[in-house]
């Protein structure tokens, strides 16, 4: 049995279906994992990707497979175009097939106007933007082979921008020009790889749990409200909505957290 063309979050009992199958890169820990946990909770197989965190990567394959079976784990440096290459065959021979990708992993190192190099940005854009978009024709060209006996095959991708792109700041140069690039790579490719695949990014503000930017630190730094920031929930939340609603292509959802107590009451 072929996979749904285009992979329903909302399962009917009554009409089993092979599990979709998504890769999520840097899913190991932090909002990756939570990711994965959220699609594996939905019915999603899920390839965890993974870089160096392999006893994570282990404990988040388990966890995904108690949820929905078949889930398994890809290491790869996604520094490395050769390796980025190999990474969704891998996937797809062990899977069967692929229908989904949420680029989650990224290189996030700080520089400054004054520490920038071309060394730091060419780290970033090489993990950050480029494996995306090799990620992505993958994808497409695994779709247009699966369209030959199914020809209602679809596949999507979603890329984890960060808000901090609409609102600006002067650090972490050469992680937001990453950044910067995989939007653009975004709208590019939502147009080259559509009808096959859809390209949605996902723009959260900073969660509580980022590990260089504490909430009130960044607060007290950058003179952000407490409520412009996100929780994991919020972001797994758009990151699912991207996946189920075939009409969001090309398009960013931007997150934040409108909903503390601290938020501005809507006077509108
Ligand atoms: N957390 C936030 O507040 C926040 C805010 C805005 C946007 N975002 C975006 O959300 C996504 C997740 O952020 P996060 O803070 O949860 O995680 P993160 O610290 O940005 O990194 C997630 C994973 O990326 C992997 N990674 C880094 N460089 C890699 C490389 N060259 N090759 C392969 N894997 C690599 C690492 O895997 P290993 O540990 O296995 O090496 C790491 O665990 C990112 O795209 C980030 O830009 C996050």
């Amino acid at each position: 049995m072929s996979a749904p063309s285009s992979p329903s979050l909302a399962r009917s009992p009554a009409a089993p279906v092979t599990a979709p199958s998504v890769l999520v890169t840097g899913a190991a820990k932090l909002l990756g994992r939570t990711i994965a946990l959220a699609l594996a909770a939905k019915g999603w197989r899920v390839a965890v990707h993974f870089r160096d965190s392999v006893e994570d990567a282990r404990r988040t394959v388990a966890e995904c497979s108690r949820l929905t079976p078949g889930a398994a784990a890809f290491r790869c440096n996604l520094g490395n175009e050769t390796a980025v290459r190999n990474l969704l065959p891998g996937v797809i021979e062990k899977f069967g097939q692929l229908d989904a990708v949420v680029h989650c992993a990224s290189t996030f190192e700080h520089d400054d106007a004054a520490s920038f190099n071309f060394a730091a940005m060419e780290k970033h854009m090489r993990s950050n933007a480029g494996a995306a978009i090799v990620i992505s024709q993958a994808l497409h060209t695994h779709i247009a082979q699966r369209c030959h006996t199914h020809p209602e095959s679809r596949g999507t991708v979603v890329t984890l921008l960060d808000q901090k792109l609409w609102n600006q700041t002067p650090d972490y140069v050469s992680y937001t020009l990453s950044k910067a690039a995989l939007d653009a790579a975004n709208h590019m490719l939502a147009l080259a790889l559509q009808p096959l695949v859809r390209v949605v990014g996902v723009a959260p503000v900073h969660t509580c749990s980022s590990p260089m930017l504490q909430g009130e630190k960044l607060s007290e730094r950058h003179g952000l409200p407490a409520y412009l920031k996100a929780t994991p929930l919020d972001i797994q939340t758009a990151v699912l909505l991207a996946l189920q609603d075939d009409s969001i292509a090309g398009t960013t959802l931007l997150v934040e957290d409108d909903t503390r107590s601290d938020a501005p009451a809507d006077h509108g």
